[in-house]
């Protein structure tokens, strides 16, 4: 039993409502931790007083320059001492997960007994780093939980300047979309720059992340340095008998109306049976008795919309592989970049061909440590110098298929916030 709970009124506020809600999470946990009593006493402050109330610090585990993100409070009483003293350090652990992230239960069930037993019982699968995120930690259980996490295979993740947590999507494991083996090339690729994912010595952070179609489920375009994303070079396969069970399930409106119309290069077409093209970039497949779908794949872009909607009916071709872009990241400094084709295709069947991109990952990693400006990530090191001279010193040629993305990005900074709603306001009453 913990001690008793501090009243919560507004975080009560967020237990109504149809969803769940974290903070019925953390009471749970509350029952029989005093950490998360503190915890949700100092989150009710916060509240209260619109201020957060955590800072950083240094904690680490032997050996290691990364991994652990410190967090200690600064809400503090009138003699410099915790007001909520059992939630005064509340560490996260960045936990790498297996490629494709699957965990059999017995894995789960070990977690959380280390994890309440450790620290505050509370696991998220997965953050935004692609990290397991074990939060709620002291500074003196973060070595003794390490430890114990560390004696079931698993290891900590990246943190600060170094390479970052890979993820990889479920992929080849049970998605048919699936254009080659994701875990083993997240493997791979991992295992090379462990040495520079635990110490961090590079100018910034460096993600990869793996993606086996291009519906891109790990969105690896936007958020990853070096992104490889499956695709193929051969025509889209079809499957007469799913197509004619898809078309009388759905019919010609939603045929017309979700794919063709919806197909980005317009070569996705309907036609009757007898007027559709043959020939050897074509795939085509009977819907019903008298009409059919005809891709010239020489146009296809490879979106997978169609084969999305359409799924079994269509599929990706046979000769699979993947394309890798570099200089995906978020908002900071220049705002958001997507990545750009670098590599429009390579095979990843064999382990000599994974042996390749591993070798381009690690050839990109060394320039931009020699390369990039401190906090730089490798998408502004090369809008600086040029993408003219990366794939130069990459010893790539250049190729009509390496194409920089569509530019949809944010681009709103919130520093400054409220003197620009201040702006804002002062020019709407002037009108
Ligand atoms: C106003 C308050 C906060 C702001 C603005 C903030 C901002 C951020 C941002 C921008 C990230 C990076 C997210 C990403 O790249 O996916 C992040 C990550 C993180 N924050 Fe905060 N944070 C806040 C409060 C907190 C608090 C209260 C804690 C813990 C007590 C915390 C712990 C973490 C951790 C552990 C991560 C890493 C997440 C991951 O690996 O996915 N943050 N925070
Ligand atoms: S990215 Fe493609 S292969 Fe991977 S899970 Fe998503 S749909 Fe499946
Ligand atoms: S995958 Fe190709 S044919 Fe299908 S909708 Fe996209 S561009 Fe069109």
């Amino acid at each position: 039993m913990a001690k008793k709970m501090y009243d919560t009124p507004n975080l009560d506020e967020l237990e109504k409502g149809e969803w769940p809600s974290f903070v019925t999470g953390l009471k749970r946990l509350a029952k029989e931790k005093d950490l998360m009593v503190d915890l949700l006493g100092q989150l009710e402050t916060s509240y209260k007083t619109r201020k957060g109330y955590w800072k950083g610090g240094t904690v680490g585990v032997f050996g290691y320059g990364g991994g652990v993100i410190p967090r200690f409070t600064e809400l503090k009483d009138e003699n410099g001492q915790p007001v909520y003293k059992d939630a005064a350090e509340f560490h996260t652990l960045r936990v790498m997960p297996p490629p494709g992230m699957h965990y059999d239960t017995g894995t789960l069930r070990q977690f959380c007994d280390i994890w309440e037993k450790h620290g505050s019982g509370l696991i998220a699968f997965h953050g935004q780093s692609g990290d397991i995120m074990f939060q709620g930690c002291s500074t003196e259980n973060v070595q003794k939980a390490f430890d114990e996490i560390n004696e079931m295979g698993f290891d900590l993740g990246g943190a600060g300047p170094a390479v970052r947590t890979s993820m990889s999507c479920v992929g080849a494991a049970r998605c048919e979309q699936s254009c080659y083996d994701e875990a083993q090339a997240h493997r791979a690729v991992l295992n090379t720059f462990l040495d520079d994912l635990h110490r961090p010595s590079l100018p910034y952070k460096f993600k990869f992340k793996f993606s086996g179609c291009p519906n891109d489920c790990m969105n690896a375009i936007q958020r990853s340095d070096m992104a490889v994303i499956g695709t193929w070079r051969d025509n889209i396969r079809s499957d007469e008998a799913l197509a004619k069970k898809w078309f009388a399930k759905h019919g010609m409106d939603e045929l017309v109306n979700d794919v063709v119309a919806r197909c980005p290069t317009k070569t996705f077409q309907v036609k009757e049976l007898k007027k559709i093209k043959k020939g050897e970039h074509i795939t085509s497949v009977a819907v019903s008795d008298t009409h059919g779908v005809e891709i010239d794949n020489q146009d296809c872009v490879r979106c997978m919309h169609c084969i999305n909607v359409m799924t079994g009916a269509l599929a990706p071709g046979k000769d699979k592989g993947a394309s890798v872009l570099v200089g995906g990241k978020s908002h900071l400094k220049i705002g958001g970049l997507m990545g750009t084709v670098v590599i429009p295709f390579m095979k990843l069947d064999t382990e000599e061909q994974v042996e390749k991109l591993v070798d381009f990952a690690q050839r990109t990693i060394d320039f931009f440590a020699e390369n990039a400006l401190e906090h730089e990530r490798t998408g502004e090191m090369i809008e600086r110098i040029g993408l003219a001279n990366f794939l130069d010193a990459m010893e790539l040629d250049v190729d009509p298929a390496m194409i920089n993305s569509p530019r949809m990005n944010p681009y709103v900074r919130t520093d400054g916030w409220d003197d620009e709603v201040a702006k804002i306001k002062a020019k709407k009453q002037a009108a």
